[in-house]
């Protein structure tokens, strides 16, 4: 990398709230591109092979800092340590303010950072923020977040799972609302997304549900469909991620066989995390 672009990159992660590099070697690998699962309809890989040879490393290694008189070494297309080691959800917040980071922020009313319990084994990850959710600042409470919580309560009430929405995290890509309700662009998915890495790396859930396609393009760099990557476990930063499909999509009419693909997604989800 040259040094214009090596300035530029820094720059770009100090303007995230980024001011602690580290070496190559400690640095968290990207998220793995679409990973094949071991055969159809198996139990979870990670309880019976927790560190896989090509798993991504653990973060107590993702947070060792580089000693200080070593440059931070960051190739192209590789990710440095993206979190400081003492990571918080408070820090990322404070670290968010009243983000100007990405175009996204002219036609917002609030940050929509997350919502529901920060120690939560499971995290449900959505798109962006709509106008319910704009305007209350919370993620999933307009008509698909009403659909997610019933999801959520039914299914696992129906398998003798007492859970409710407060005992999950949720939260999204990105945090302000696009405009129509657009789909994210890349770049804004980009900048965002290193605030939705940074909950997950300090929430280090058991699971985590990506709901629709641009959930699941952010975690697994994978321009696959849904309908694709669904029912299978994959991996985020060593973390079994179930795609499945967006509640808004499942309000549409004639979605019936999606509407049950879902809720067999969802049932695999709590039973992995929760028996
Ligand atoms: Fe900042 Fe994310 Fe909002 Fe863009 S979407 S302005 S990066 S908080
Ligand atoms: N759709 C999303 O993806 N996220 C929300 O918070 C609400 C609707």
């Amino acid at each position: 990398m040259n040094p214009d672009d090596l300035r530029r990159r820094l720059e770009f992660y100090r303007d995230l709230g980024i001011t602690t590099l580290y070496r190559r070697g400690d640095s968290v690998s990207p998220p793995r591109r679409s990973t094949p699962d071991s055969s159809p309809g198996a139990a979870p890989a990670p309880e019976r092979n927790p560190r896989p040879p090509s798993a991504p490393p653990e973060p107590a290694s993702f947070a060792k800092p580089a000693p200080p008189d070593q440059p931070a070494l960051l190739g192209d297309g590789l990710l440095p340590g993206l979190a400081p080691p003492d990571d918080s959800m408070e820090k990322i917040r404070a670290d968010i303010g009243d983000c100007t980071r990405c175009r996204l922020h002219e036609g917002r009313t609030n940050i929509v950072f997350g919502v529901g319990n920060e120690k939560s084994p499971l995290v449900f990850v959505g798109e962006g923020p709509g106008a319910d959710e704009d305007a209350q600042g919370i993620p999933f409470v307009g008509r698909a977040g009403q659909l997610l919580t019933a999801m959520i309560e039914k299914t696992a009430a129906k398998e003798g799972i007492p859970l409710e929405r407060k005992d999950v995290y949720i939260c999204n890509v990105v945090k302000c609302r696009p405009p129509n309700n657009r789909t994210p662009q890349p770049d804004e998915m980009e900048i965002c997304g290193q605030f939705l890495f940074r909950q997950l790396m300090v929430i280090r859930p058991k699971a985590i549900v990506a709901l629709g396609g641009t959930a699941a393009k952010a975690l697994l760099g994978t321009r696959e469909g849904v309908t694709r990557l669904r029912g299978k476990w994959r991996r985020w930063n060593g973390i079994p991620v179930m795609v499945t499909y967006h509640p808004s999509y499942l309000l549409r009419p004639y979605n019936k066989n999606a509407k049950r693909e879902a809720w067999e997604d969802l049932r695999t989800v709590l039973h992995y995390v929760y028996d």
